[in-house]
């Protein structure tokens, strides 16, 4: 990703851990310009900063720059998106109420771009009133805020009031750059299925895939980040849940079926992304199967083919497929669309350099009834999750 990135940091004990942040922009391929409060800078060193971003860090509003540019102005101007992580209540307090009086406020008030706050405070500060007032003003004018998480704070205290992981702020924020400028989903509910499901042999064997889910929960995310209500029914995967979904997390093919029926009751879109395994054994023995017993064949049985049955009782409901294939893709695709009456089927090749399993990257070809196949190169999967849903919210609004 490129791009600038203005990353502010406030004072509180939680700035060490916005150099972590700041180290993850930096990889994703952002230009990272740090502005800290004086605050700020007692908790850590502006070089800490300037030595991983590699680029000057701002803290006094009227120190000479080396080249004549008004900073506040030109920081605001040049940046993509811009991130305070921590965010202070005082912090909070002084951009919801118009204060500008430092570079950080003054540059955060000049900026066009998206903006993204993590607070981090003590939780009593978190808890009142006058601080959950000023996010909800600053959220209904578009600052997009993300955690708290709750736990024990530096002060000894247990509650809300932890920075968010450092890897939570960078999944939110890349969501938030790659869907500034899309069309917007809020009304619209949506469920995702990701990851790969379990079907179970004996206590401690199972049949599974290599699904890691990152497709599902990047489109869950996306979702969500642009105002559907997402609900997200995983398999099991070694991912963080993705910011604003509800999770329902399913171990097996026929658990899977359960909850996004239910789930699809309620909803205008369902993605399937997950990669569900079609046969379960035809038992399950409750002992572990000894080498001796002549564990030589397993019988297996169907699972449920849960698009196949939403697809049998379509509705109004958009239903978006994927197909994984090794040969033949877009024949096996094309096939998969009609017999399950989808309205899109997302095709990716297994096998080779470009597998889509565990991978960040995805090269795909989207076919929809009666259109040309669309094919794409190689994107991230953050990215594609949102081309996919531009073409949902097309389908939905036509
Ligand atoms: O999870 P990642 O590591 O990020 O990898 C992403 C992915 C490769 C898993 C994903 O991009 C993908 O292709 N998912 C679908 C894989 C698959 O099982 O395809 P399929 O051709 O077997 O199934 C076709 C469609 O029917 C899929 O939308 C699938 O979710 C759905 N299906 C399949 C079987 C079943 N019993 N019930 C279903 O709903």
């Amino acid at each position: 990703m490129t791009g600038t990135c203005v990353l502010g940091v406030t004072g509180g004990i939680a700035a060490a851990k916005a150099s972590l942040l700041a180290s993850m922009l930096v990889k994703q391929g952002l230009d990272v310009h740090v502005i800290m409060t004086e605050a700020a800078c007692e908790f850590v060193a502006p070089l800490t900063f300037r030595t991983l971003t590699a680029n000057p860090v701002s803290v006094d509003m009227f120190a000479e720059p080396g080249e004549w540019n008004v900073k506040h102005v030109s920081l605001a101007e040049a940046a993509d998106v811009f991130v305070v992580a921590p965010a202070t209540a005082n912090f909070i307090g002084k951009v919801a109420s118009g204060i500008a009086d430092d570079l950080l406020t003054t540059t955060i008030m000049a900026t066009r771009a998206p903006r993204v706050i993590a607070p981090a405070m003590n939780s009593g500060m978190y808890a009142n009133p006058i601080v959950q007032r000023n996010i909800e003003t600053l959220s209904a004018l578009g600052y997009r805020f993300i955690g708290p998480e709750s736990g024990r704070l530096a002060c000894g205290d247990v509650g809300a009031g932890r920075l968010a992981e450092p890897e939570r702020i960078l999944d939110f924020v890349l969501h938030v750059c790659a869907g500034t400028g899309r069309p917007s989903l809020a009304g619209l509910r949506v469920v995702v299925t990701a990851g790969p499901t379990r079907e179970p042999i004996d206590p401690v064997r199972f049949i599974t895939n290599r699904s890691s889910g990152k497709m599902g929960y990047a489109i869950a995310g996306a979702a969500a980040v642009r105002g559907a209500k997402v609900t997200l029914v995983s398999g099991p995967v070694f991912l963080p849940a993705p910011e604003g979904c509800e999770m329902v997390r399913v171990e097996t093919a026929c658990q899977m079926r359960d909850a996004t029926i239910d789930a699809a009751q309620e909803a205008d879109v369902v993605v399937a992304a997950a990669a569900v395994a079609d046969y379960m054994p035809a038992s399950f023995s409750e002992s572990k199967i000894k080498k001796s017993s002549g564990f030589g064949s397993l019988e297996l049985s169907r699972t449920p083919d849960i698009l196949a049955e939403l697809g049998s009782a379509k509705g109004e409901r958009v239903l978006v497929g994927f197909a994984a294939e090794t040969d033949d893709l877009l024949s096996n695709a094309e096939r998969k669309l009609s017999s399950k009456n989808l309205d899109m089927i997302v095709a990716n090749m297994v096998g080779g350099e470009d597998s889509p399993f565990g991978a960040d990257h995805n090269t795909v070809t989207i076919l929809c009834p009666g259109a040309p196949p669309e094919t794409f190169p190689a994107m991230s999967k953050l990215v594609l999750a949102h081309e996919i849903l531009d073409r949902v919210s097309a389908i939905c609004h036509h």
